[in-house]
Parts: structure tokens; sequence; C-alpha cells
């Protein structure tokens, strides 16, 4: 039995997911880049996800829509949400998702990460989640397999169900992004949730600004739509959202870190900064945090003015919709 109905007919055509490399992923080149996800796209899997927010807040959370099929996660870096978040949109929807302990997995014998995910593709899995350190890893495994891919972070390049889950929470206490000003704050220049969520913003229509140190603002973040600010006081003017980033200090090899307070003096999130956006700014993050580095405690954990733990439960519906699209298109491909 179907929880859930999904309208077919509305759908746009996801021809660039399911043909050329069907991947869910959002670029940081938004010229370059054909592959992208454009605005009807994104409004289709956001009004796909909201039908999922009120089914998990259910007593008894589980559907068949997606029974039968196959799903890995592949997590080559650490992570908690976005990890446990695919297991339960998976579960949620009735399909076996297998975890891959990639710490004890062939790799270590030397297998290459290519041959890793063929074996797997033989399978034959309907969906392979994956995280890696590497830029565009995504895309490479898309080329090499049958299985539809989702890109669960790649690097400093891309967060796509990040972003959109980030959306999906912004979605509902404003639902028009043409009239919001956002400002993501921090380490812009290893984040791979701001680059993604630079381009679903503003595709959504919402205004971005950036905020952060010079040394931590990409080079050609002018060519990006976004303002860019190095001051908070400027940057926070107007904003109706104010998203922190934690500083990737993965990423940051062989520079010198800068000093946790000082960086929280300038740069962190606290309620005498939060007053220079509007009134009632609402305060974002993607997690993990550092609390006393990017934001003061007491604020993320203000429930009226902090949407994190919102952010979280949005990332379940989100996957549950990605997942429901990615493996319903693909049966419209492939006509088993
Ligand atoms: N936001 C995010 O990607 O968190 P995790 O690293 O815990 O998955």
């Amino acid at each position: 039995m179907a929880l859930i109905s999904v309208n077919t007919n509305s759908r746009p055509s996801f021809d660039k997911i399911r043909g050329i490399s069907k991947i869910i992923n959002v670029p940081f080149s938004i010229v370059k880049n054909k592959n992208e996800l454009n605005k009807k796209e994104i409004e289709f899997i956001l009004d796909e996800a909201k039908k999922f927010i009120n089914f998990n807040k259910k007593r008894v959370k589980k559907s068949n829509l997606l029974e039968g099929r196959t799903i890995f996660n592949l997590f080559f870096e650490d992570s908690t949400r976005t990890r446990t978040s695919f297991e339960v949109a998976a579960k949620r929807l009735g399909a076996d998702l297998i975890n891959v302990a990639v710490k004890d997995s062939s790799i270590n014998k030397g297998e290459t990460l290519l041959d890793t995910m063929t074996t797997i593709n033989s399978m034959n899995p309907d969906v392979l989640i994956v995280r890696h350190p590497e830029e565009g890893i995504s895309k490479r495994i898309s080329n090499n397999v049958d299985a539809c891919v989702i890109n669960a972070g790649d690097g400093s390049h891309e967060h796509p169900t990040q972003a959109l889950l980030d959306a999906l929470t912004i979605k509902n206490r404003f639902n028009n992004f043409s009239k919001l000003q956002i400002a993501i704050c921090g380490d812009i220049l290893h984040s791979r949730v701001a680059r993604s969520n630079i381009i679903i913003l503003s595709k959504l229509g919402a205004k971005v600004n950036v905020i952060g140190p010079k040394q931590w603002l990409p080079k050609n973040i002018n060519k990006l739509p976004v303002e860019v600010y190095t001051d908070m006081k400027k940057g926070l003017k107007n904003c109706d959202i104010v998203m922190m980033l934690r500083i990737q200090k993965e990423r940051i090899v062989g520079k010198i870190m800068p000093n946790q307070k000082t960086y929280f003096n300038k740069y962190g999130l606290d309620y005498n900064k939060l007053k220079y956006a509007k009134k009632n700014a609402f305060v974002m993050h993607p997690g993990p945090m550092n609390r006393g580095v990017e934001i003061d405690s007491k604020l993320a954990d203000d429930i009226t003015r902090s949407l994190i733990q919102e952010q979280v439960a949005m990332g379940v519906a989100i996957r549950m919709a990605c997942l429901d699209i990615l493996i319903k298109n693909r049966d419209n491909v492939l006509s088993y």
C-alpha cells in the first residue's frame, strides 16, 4: 500500500539526472556544467519532500514506495547527519539499505575505488550514495555504473542534498524565496555546503551574501550570484537568514589556523552580531557545529531563532524525495 501518492504527470523532465549522469548534483561552476538541476527541478524536489514531512511525524513511519529496492551507503569520510538520514529515509520507504564499512573494505588491499564501485554495481543496486574527499568523484563513478549515484559530499566541491534540505527548511518558514536575503558566513572557500547553497538559493530567487575572512573567500567568488563581504555588520544587514559554516579544519592543511577566540570575536555568530540582521532573522548551520568557534552555544540551542534541528528533520524528508524521484525516474528509463 502506497502511503504517499506521487503525481507523475506534474513531473518535469529529469533528463539531466537520468540520461547523462544519473546523479543528483549541483555544480559549483554554473556556467560550464550542463548537468545541474534547474529551478523547476529544484522546486519539484522540494514539493515532493514536503509530502514526507508529516509522514515522518507519524507514530508508524513505514511505506512500501521503494520496497525491494537496494541502496548502498558508501561513505569514505566521516558523517553523522547525511549517512544516518539517508539510511532512515531509505528504510522508511521500504528499501533495503546496506552501509558499506569502507574502512574494512578491499580498498585497504589495493582495490581501486572504481573497481569497488563496479563490484557493488554488479549486485544490481538502484542507488549508490557516495561521500568522498575527492572533488567530482560521484560523477566519475556515475559514468562507470548503472545505478543512480547521489553525491553526499565531495571534498570542498558540493553537497547538493544539504542545500536542498536547507532550502526546504527556509521554504517552511518563508515560502517565497524572491523576497529573501540570506547570509552564508565563515569558511566559504572549503565549504561544499556554501557552494551548493549559493547555486540552489540563488536559482530559487533569493539574494545571497557571503561573509568571511578574505583568505577563506574563493578567488572566483565574484563570478557567482552573490554579494561578498568581509565584515559581519555590513554583510548581515537586512538578512532574513544567517547560515553559519564550520571551519573545515580537515581541508586546511599546511596553513596557519586563526586563533579560535579571535575568529569568534570577528566572525562567530552570537546574539549581538545577530542584531545586525533583520529583527526576527533565523539562524542555520549544516552541522557538525563547533560551539564557541563559529556559533554561540546558547544561540545554537535557542529554538525561537535557531533552525538547526529543523534542518536535520528536513534532511530525512529531502532524502526520501531524492531516492523516490531517482528510482522512479530510472524505472521509466529502464522499464523493468
Ligand atoms: N551536514 C553534514 O553533512 O553533516 P555530516 O557530516 O554529519 O553528514
